[in-house]
């Protein structure tokens, strides 16, 4: 097994099945976000279930675990294809067998992961561990609960940065999107469900879900921008 796992088909296993877990988790956590559109008491009452269930709480750390082993095995083999790799690699030739986000996945995953440690610290790292005043508790039906709404509204309309924000979180989106383009496919295939026939319609599924996922994500900072 762990000889599996030191070779570069059993690193690029590792990577998809990751890969393929994180992909689950934006769908989550983007139909959780979603709820920011219908207003405060709909996304507090969806963010105290995420804050309360056992289920989510247990997930955490595994989510956190599942991108750390991404991002180490995604490392590893980039430094390997590039060592594998003649230096005099024709640009030119790389165009027409491979997409620009196939051949920057790298760089693309790195752009996601400084947008990451940004998002945490606004969000996550002050529900759990900082606190704010815009979390201070609201009554939702009898039920108190932190106000999480006031948290992501007041980083998106803030007066002085919101405007910076809202476009880093559309980038973000954007990034995450690219990356997705190649990322669903490229994992599917790790595990030899492609032949010629299925390659085109994952790769269709891949797009639906990459561009869902982009859009989806950069409407919220721009409903903020635009309508509050
Ligand atoms: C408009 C876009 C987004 C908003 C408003 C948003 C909102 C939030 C909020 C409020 C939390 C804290 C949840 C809690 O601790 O209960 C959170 C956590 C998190 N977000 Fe986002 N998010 C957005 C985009 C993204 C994207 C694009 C990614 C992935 C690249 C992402 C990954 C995470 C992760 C890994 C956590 C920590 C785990 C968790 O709490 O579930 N988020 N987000």
């Amino acid at each position: 097994m762990s000889g599996f796992l030191k070779s570069s088909v059993g690193q690029k296993f590792l990577m998809s099945v990751t890969g393929l877990f994180l992909i689950v988790f934006l769908a989550v956590h983007l139909t959780a976000n979603l709820f920011l559109l219908f207003g405060d008491n709909a996304f507090n009452t969806v963010s105290h279930f995420m804050e309360t269930n056992p289920l989510i709480q247990i997930m955490q750390p595994v989510l956190a675990l599942g991108f750390i082993i991404h991002m180490i095995y995604a490392a590893i083999l980039t430094l390997q294809n590039m060592k594998a790799r003649p230096q005099s690699y024709n640009k030119f030739e790389q165009g027409h067998s491979s997409t620009w986000a196939s051949r920057n996945m790298f760089i693309l995953g790195a752009l996601v992961l400084i947008f990451l440690v940004i998002h945490i610290m606004n969000f996550f790292w002050k529900m759990k561990v900082s606190g704010s005043p815009l979390l201070a508790e609201v009554d939702v039906d009898g039920v108190m609960m932190h106000n999480s709404y006031a948290l992501v509204a007041g980083l998106f309309t803030n007066a002085d940065f919101g405007l910076v924000y809202s476009i880093f979180y559309v980038l973000g989106a954007i990034f995450l999107g690219l990356h997705l383009h190649h990322a669903f496919w490229s994992a599917l295939q790790t595990f030899g469900w492609s032949n010629n026939v299925w390659r085109k319609r994952l790769e269709v599924v891949g797009d639906v879900y990459a561009v869902i996922i982009a859009a989806g994500f950069s409407i919220i900072p721009l409903y903020f921008l635009i309508f509050m």
